[in-house]
């Protein structure tokens, strides 16, 4: 098994770990404390657990997933088991397995990319990617500060690039793995994925990108590299441009 996939499937396995853990807990205490009172507890156990994941949204996923699974099975099977496995793929269509390496669905604000326009005004018929478009937001980010680029996406789920089309029909979508895109007509590349991403994409714009042009990231900087300019939204969150 390659270590990339290893790496893959840490998460969702030790995710899985401990929900079995804690329906097992939940069993042994519902006889003693009832089931509101198992949940309860083995929800605190839960969110102490969690603080061993650094990413907000991933202690979230942990405790709120059991509380939401036991809330529902307390329904009395009002969902089946076909429900579940209908909810499950739901959730893989949206977020297939090859993209947990890098983020899950979280949008760019649409002013996110303003701040930088000072520095780089960039040029009419640029061509810039979001790397990962999710349902558009970053797109939408991109017009918004070059609204004469040529702006287009890659996005591996299906789903989203669907929704995506239907938000951003001025944009270029391509379904596929960023990572296997070339980079190097791109003037501009942006990203909004996991601090784990940042020095693989910085490996890839320093191999493929043509100098001058700008890798940007929103939130996650490249370890142990200055940036080229970076500014803080509204909302107190990076942006970080790399100028190659
Ligand atoms: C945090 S969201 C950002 C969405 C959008 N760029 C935005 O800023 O609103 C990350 C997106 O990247 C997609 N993604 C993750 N890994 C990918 C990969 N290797 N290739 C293409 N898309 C990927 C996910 O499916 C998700 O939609």
């Amino acid at each position: 098994m390659s270590k990339s996939l290893v790496r893959r499937l840490l998460w969702p396995t030790k995710l899985i770990a401990l929900w079995l853990v804690a329906w097992v807990m939940s069993a042994a205490l519902e006889p003693h404390l009832g089931r509101w009172g198992a949940l309860a507890l083995v929800t605190i156990a839960l969110a102490v657990a969690s603080l061993t994941e650094k990413r907000p949204w991933r202690r979230l996923a942990l405790v709120l997933g059991f509380a939401v699974a036991c809330l529902v099975s307390f329904m009395g099977g009002a969902l089946n088991a076909v429900t579940w496995l209908g909810l499950l793929a739901i959730g893989l269509l949206v977020y297939p397995v090859r993209a947990w390496q890098d983020a899950p669905l979280f949008p760019t604000p649409a002013d996110c990319l303003l701040p930088m326009t000072g520095a780089f005004p960039g040029q009419a018929g640029w061509r810039v990617l979001d790397a990962g478009s999710g349902l558009g937001d970053g797109l939408i980010a991109l017009r918004r500060a070059y609204p004469t680029a040529q702006i287009e996406g890659i996005e591996m789920s299906w789903v989203l690039r669907f929704l995506c089309r239907l938000r951003c029909p001025w944009a270029r979508l391509r379904p596929g793995d960023m990572w296997r895109l070339d980079w190097s007509s791109y003037a501009l590349v942006y990203l909004f994925q996991r601090p784990e991403s940042m020095p693989k994409a910085i490996g890839k714009a320093r191999e493929q990108m043509r100098p001058g042009a700008l890798l940007v990231s929103y939130q996650f900087a490249v370890p142990s590299l200055a940036a080229t300019w970076s500014g803080q939204n509204a909302a107190g969150k990076w942006l970080y441009v790399y100028q190659i």
